[in-house]
Parts: structure tokens; sequence; C-alpha cells
């Protein structure tokens, strides 16, 4: 299987990154993920000053993160003598995250220029400010600039557009979504939350939306470079978003809901999921098309061999279609055919609605 991606005169052994985080804060973490198996590595995001953090700030459940994290808690002072380290022991391209505004990046991006083999610009939407910080970045370096997204810019063509005609390279689609809050009951409070009581919502739950949105930028821009972020926890889910029209994947949340194992996990397993989905390589899987047709059958469920009698259809019909025979039976007049059982269905054994 190949898995190799050529983006913009970069090389990446595969198409998996950490996205800028808490894991790529400071060099002992990115030195750590220089020796995993990742295709590449992101900081986490650099300013002039170190950011002075509400904690606690990261909480997790199973599926989602909510954080209250800014940028990095290291000043430039920090980065400008570790990023060397990291260089001298490089194994994969680098990618340097950075913000904010116009006055703090025409002082981060000439002192981390050298280490970048591409520049992550962490954005908020600002229509009036948007072309002339990225006009004021890409007139700073020669090297790729991407501008990372934000999830509630809803223009988010036009957003693309205007980075694209300032100079930028490509698009991270996209950040944390929110805000949201986080209520501890006990306490009748939140349980963490900035000045304004608000978090920022990552992880498995989002990713839909991050599929969605990738989806949409490829349909307009066909060969404009798009890293995808939002939610990706396995292979198949990296797949999926390179399917969608993304050429790398960033992943954060799964890896701190699991710890950062998952990493060599997802890239330890991409051979086998690509072999098992077809995908010959993951430049043949970039330049397919993602075909816009349902393909579920919508046809009645039919429960095979393979059924082991646990029931789970039977609970979570929504309309008391099953008995709870072994294996049950179906009740044809209550079924919709909406296919949650086949959903749900714990030993892959019905088919007929989605497959
Ligand atoms: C604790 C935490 C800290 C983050 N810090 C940054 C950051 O410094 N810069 C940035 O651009 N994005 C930051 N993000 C956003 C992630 O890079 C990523 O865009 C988002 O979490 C969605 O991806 P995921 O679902 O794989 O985590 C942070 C996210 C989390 C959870």
């Amino acid at each position: 299987m190949n898995t190799k991606v050529n983006l913009l005169g970069l090389t990446f052994e595969n198409p998996v990154l950490p996205a800028s985080g808490p894991l790529t804060e400071g060099l002992p973490n990115l030195l750590n993920l220089n020796d995993s198996p990742l295709g590449g590595l992101v900081t986490k995001t650099i300013s002039v000053s170190g950011a002075v953090v509400k904690k606690p700030c990261i909480v997790a459940t199973k599926h989602m993160v909510f954080n209250t994290e800014l940028w990095s808690e290291h000043d430039l002072e920090y980065w400008t003598e570790q990023l060397p380290r990291l260089v001298e022991k490089k194994k994969k391209p680098i990618g340097v995250s950075v913000g904010y505004t116009e006055e703090q990046l025409r002082i981060v991006i000439p002192a981390i220029e050298e280490y970048a083999d591409f520049i992550e610009v962490s954005t908020h939407y600002n229509k009036a400010s948007l072309e002339a910080l990225v006009k004021c970045i890409t007139s700073m370096t020669k090297k790729p600039v991407f501008i990372k997204m934000s999830p509630h810019i809803d223009d988010d063509l036009h957003f693309v557009e205007t980075i694209l005609t300032c100079g930028a390279s490509g698009v991270v689609a996209f950040n944390s979504f929110g805000p949201g809050i986080v209520i501890d009951l006990k306490n009748r409070a939140l349980l963490l939350g900035n000045e304004d009581g608000h978090s920022w919502i990552s992880g498995p739950a989002i990713k839909p939306f991050a599929l969605n949105r990738i989806a949409k930028i490829r349909r307009q821009f066909p060969n404009m470079p798009i890293i995808g972020c939002g939610g990706v926890e396995t292979a198949a889910d990296v797949l999926e978003m390179i399917l969608a029209g993304a050429d790398l994947v960033q992943m954060l949340s799964a890896a701190l809901i699991g710890g950062r194992e998952a990493y060599a996990s997802v890239v330890d397993n991409l051979g086998k999921t690509m072999k098992d989905n077809e995908i010959e390589s993951i430049e043949e899987l970039r330049n397919t098309m993602l075909e816009r047709k349902v393909m579920g059958k919508g046809g009645y469920p039919s429960i095979t061999e393979r059924c082991i009698g646990c029931q789970m259809c039977v609970k979570v019909c929504p309309f008391g279609a099953y008995d709870n025979g072994m294996p049950p039976i179906l009740d044809k007049s209550k079924c919709i055919r909406c296919g949650l059982c086949e959903s749900r269905c714990i030993a892959n054994a019905i088919e007929g609605v989605l497959t």
C-alpha cells in the first residue's frame, strides 16, 4: 500500500499529522512524535508571549473534548531556542503553527520561518482583517502557508477565496467547535470555562461536520491543498477525510481521549484498512471524486446466520418491529426500513437496509 503524500514540494510518508495542541506543546512532546510513525508534525500555536490559560483547561468524555486552551504557554523565546533542536533531529516535515494579530505575526514569522517546512496560521474569522492578515504573512515567507479555519464560519467558500487571493497555499479545516459549556451538576456551576464560562469542543463527535466542510470546499476548489481536521479517531476516518477531499489529515482529541499511542495505532492500521477497502494508494483515493449519491439499499432488514442473539436490534428498534426470539423475527408491518438496527448490530449480522 502506498501511503505517501507529495504536497507543495514536501514528502509525507503518510497523511496523518497531529493537530496543534497539548501533544505538540514543547520540545519533549514534539521529539516524541518525531519518533512516532506520523507523517509530519505541527507545533502548538506560537505567539509572542506565552498564553495565560485558566485551569482546569481540558476535560474529555468518550467522544468529545472540551478545552479552554489558547496558544502555547511558552513564549517566542522558548520556541526560537527549541525549534533548532527539533530540526536537528527532524525525521518528517514540520509545520509551525502561529497566531494571531498582524502585529504579533510580524515578530513571530521571521523568528520561526527558517525552522518550518510549512506555516499554519490559527485565525478567528474576521472579514475586515483576514485579507490584511494573510497578505502580511505571505509577504514575509516563501514557505507554504495554510490558514486554519474556525468551524463557525458560514461563508467558508468566500474565506477560502480570500486567503488564496492573498497568497496562501491552502486551508486547514477546521478548529474546535463552539462555544459550549460544561455543567458541574453537583456544584450547580461550570466544570471548566474561560472568563465567559465557555469552552471549545472537539473529538469524534465533530467528524461529520468536518467531512461536510471539506467536501464542500473540495468541490469548489479541486486543486487547492486541504488539511482535514476534526474528529479523526481511526485509520478509516483518515481515509474518509481523504475521500472527502483532504490531502493531509490532522488528529488531536482522539489522542487526548485514548493517549498518544493512538497516533501509532492509526498509522499502523492504515495499510490494512486501505487493503480492506481496495484502496491502492492515498493519491488514488485523493483523486477520486466523492460520489454524492446514497448507497444504502433501503430494503427490509434481514438477520443472517452471524446473529449472536444479543437482542440489540430488539432493544433499539423504535417501532417494536422485532420479537425477542433467537434470532429475533421481524414484523414487516411495523418496520419502516430506517436502518438503525443494522447500524447498531454488534455482530454485523443484519443486512438489507444499509448494505
Ligand atoms: C486542548 C486543545 C488545545 C488546542 N490548541 C490549539 C492551538 O493551540 N492551535 C490551534 O490552531 N488549534 C488548537 N486546537 C484545535 C485542534 O488543533 C483541532 O483543530 C481540533 O481539536 C479538532 O480536531 P480533533 O477533533 O482531532 O481534536 C486545540 C484543541 C484542543 C482540544
